[in-house]
């Protein structure tokens, strides 16, 4: 098997699009895992495949309209029967996630609340024991009054750097809303961290994802594992 990092996130995107069914409402994730998934279900709606895309970003939404992928929203349909979407890190054994280093994490996390059953896709490096090992935890706030809630994360025991672009200008989300990574020592209770961070006035939502997760479909030198 290809083990390079591209060819695991194909292997990976591959394997996930074959949970899709007709006629399912299905949301699609952001990132580069995701854009393999896009992929894979463009190729089987080539092939005859009917389902609802409800995408997480501006980016997935061209790249599945692009490959010919049916895109409703929430004035059509109030639940998704499956969402697939990558992550930065996946806790081994409880399935928690980092989320929003591709800055989506809002629309994601709207997506995912309002699904049925959410599918994580990755390759193996995404494993982690502890969040927070690798990954900061992205946080989307408010624009205004942004350095005040900067202070009350750093507040929470976190580094936060407020996001910007390669010129140095502060990154933009879809809905118009600022990212702060927070880097925190590996997270201990992320449970409790996800509600103390969602508290603070100002925060939109956070990039913990606490028991979303039915599954992860996992790529790695042996081929695609799921890990329940
Ligand atoms: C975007 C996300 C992505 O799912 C996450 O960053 C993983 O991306 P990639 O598959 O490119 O590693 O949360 O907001």
């Amino acid at each position: 098997m290809p083990a390079d990092a591209e060819a695991l996130k194909r292997l990976v995107g591959e394997a996930a699009a074959e949970l899709v069914e007709n006629d399912m409402v299905v949301g699609l994730g952001t990132g580069s895992t995701a854009n393999c998934l896009i992929d894979s279900l463009g190729e089987r709606v080539r092939n005859g495949l009917r389902f609802i895309g409800i995408p997480t970003s501006k980016r997935s939404e061209e790249r599945a309209r692009a490959l010919g992928i049916t895109i409703e929203g929430f004035d059509r349909h109030d639940r998704i029967d499956l969402c697939i979407d990558g992550a930065d890190e996946i806790a081994r054994g409880s399935l928690h996630l980092v989320k929003g280093l591709g800055g989506a994490l809002l629309r994601e996390k709207i997506v995912a609340a309002a699904s049925d059953r959410m599918v994580v896709v990755a390759d193996e490096s995404k494993l982690v024991d502890h969040l927070g090992t690798h990954a900061p935890v992205p946080v989307e706030i408010s624009s205004f009054g942004w350095e005040s809630t900067v202070r009350q994360l750093a507040q929470l025991g976190a580094r936060p750097t407020p996001r910007r672009d390669r010129d140095g200008v502060l990154f933009v989300t879809d809905g118009g809303n600022m990212i702060v990574d927070c880097a925190f020592a590996p997270i201990e209770d992320p449970p409790t961290l996800e509600a103390s961070i969602r508290a603070i006035v100002g925060v939109f939502e956070c990039g913990l994802f606490i028991s979303r997760a039915e599954c992860a479909l996992v790529a790695g030198p042996d081929g695609v594992v799921r890990i329940d």
